[in-house]
């Protein structure tokens, strides 16, 4: 089999076979076929698209590239959560514990965050002590006894990914359905969970820009992963405006507890029963989303929800006590409010600039080997709809210094878009494909 012959093929319009696919994918991880003819392949499929039958031996080849994580020491069914990528998304901190409280299992490996965007691992980071690398006994162990696990990768997962991903964001070849949906799939796949959702992120701060685009996306990673005998299910969700209010690492903790001892609804909650809903109901624990969202409901005004939480960090070696008294979280020296300077209705808020003003805090990652503050971030104080008052906070800043602290506060009104007239409020879940 020749490269050049299959790039032809696609080029043409023509349909790859299973094994051409699996032979491109081998032979380009094992340095055989060069990056050159591999990006014009990317750009083939970018033009020509992919059959759902070529979709899928692509994630299946891909994910076979590395280790696939074997989860049948875990007694129950296995759940597992991808989001797309957002500022301000803390879900997994709060949906994690809520549905394991459910009863269904977690066994979950999270990323770190980089560029504008959070990581969980970060996050989980701000209970002093937690320990991301228990080791593959330890977090089967606590999935079994707990209910949840939550760390970094250990295995090498599709290798493909990585040399693959790499390739395409240097030859303009990331924006194509195929090659979207088997980068993220064949990582769910490897991951070994029995239910995979899907919070696709759609707007200003989102990598689908629109409504359209995150339909196709979402429709295609459901499509994949059911064909890969997976109970699956997508949502579309508003990224025009941070989730929830806060920004930075041990802040958006703060906030998740917030959301799980009952005292925050808003977006967040919102956000969490809907992807909840659609793991409960996928794996068959409730009939429907209005009895899904019933039994997550109960676990947060019970306190198990919670509970679930202070288990998991203090089963990871973490200060469990902090989950009850938040105090023992990390907190920024300064602290500084942002007035706002005119009167009238947030009509937008720059998404993806309120993530870097918080990564220029500290608390991101430019570089993947940067060491982060986990106490710095924002925490806004009006969301997209609300009136503000002249003189009224639009936020809180949360640095280091004085100095830093200042030139966020700019940054933060800059990003606010105030209108004289009353403005509509995003509508946050945009579909759920199932
Ligand atoms: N996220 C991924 O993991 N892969 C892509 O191709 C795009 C977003």
């Amino acid at each position: 089999m020749r490269m050049t012959d299959l790039i032809a093929k696609k080029r043409d319009g023509g349909e790859l076979s299973t094994e051409e696919i699996r032979f491109a994918v081998e032979e380009y991880v094992r340095g055989k076929i060069a990056d050159y003819q591999m990006s014009a392949m990317c750009m083939a499929i970018l033009f020509r698209g992919m059959t759902d039958r070529e979709t899928l031996d692509l994630t299946m080849a891909m994910m076979h590239s590395g280790d696939v994580i074997d989860l049948s020491a875990i007694k129950g069914i296995k759940a597992d959560k991808h989001s797309t990528g957002g500022v301000g998304d803390k879900t997994s901190l709060i949906l994690c514990p809520m549905v394991a409280a459910c009863g269904l299992r977690i066994a979950k490996m999270s990323g770190r965050g980089l560029g504008h965007t959070g990581g969980t691992l970060d996050k989980l980071e701000s209970f002093s002590g937690y320990n991301i690398s228990i080791g593959e006994k330890r977090f089967i162990d606590n999935v079994n006894n707990i209910g949840l696990s939550l760390i970094g990768q250990t295995a090498d997962i599709v290798p493909a990914d990585k040399k693959l991903y790499a390739l395409r964001d240097v030859t303009a070849t990331v924006p194509s359905i195929p090659l979207i949906v088997s980068s993220i799939m064949s990582k769910k796949l490897a991951s070994g969970a029995d239910v995979i959702v899907l919070d696709v992120k759609c707007g200003d701060g989102a990598f689908m820009k629109t409504e359209k685009q995150a339909q196709e996306l979402a429709r295609g990673l459901t499509r994949i992963g059911r064909l890969a005998g997976k109970k699956c299910a997508a949502v579309i969700t508003d990224m025009e405006q941070p989730l929830g209010h806060a920004v930075g690492n041990a802040l958006e903790v703060k906030e998740a507890i917030s959301v799980l001892r009952g005292e925050t609804k808003g977006d967040l909650l919102e956000l969490c029963l809907t992807l909840g809903g659609c793991m409960l109901t996928e794996a068959g624990f409730a009939a429907n989303m209005e009895a899904a969202r019933k039994m997550l409901q109960e676990a947060i005004d019970s306190g198990a929800a919670l509970d679930k939480l202070a288990q998991l960090v203090g089963a990871q070696d973490g200060d469990a006590q902090a989950v009850y008294d938040t105090s023992r979280l990390p907190l920024a020296p300064v602290q500084l409010e942002v007035p706002s300077e005119v009167s009238g209705y947030l009509s937008h808020i720059e998404c993806e600039k309120v993530g870097l003003i918080s990564m220029h805090l500290g608390g991101g990652r430019a570089t993947k080997e940067d060491k982060i503050d986990l106490s710095v971030g924002l925490v806004l104080n009006k969301k997209v709809g609300d009136h503000v008052e002249i003189g009224e906070s639009l936020g809180t800043i949360h640095a280091q210094t004085m100095e830093s602290a200042q030139q966020a506060a700019q940054l933060l009104r800059d990003c606010c878009r105030i209108l004289d007239w009353p403005v509509e409020r995003p509508k946050l879940i945009k579909a759920i494909i199932r």
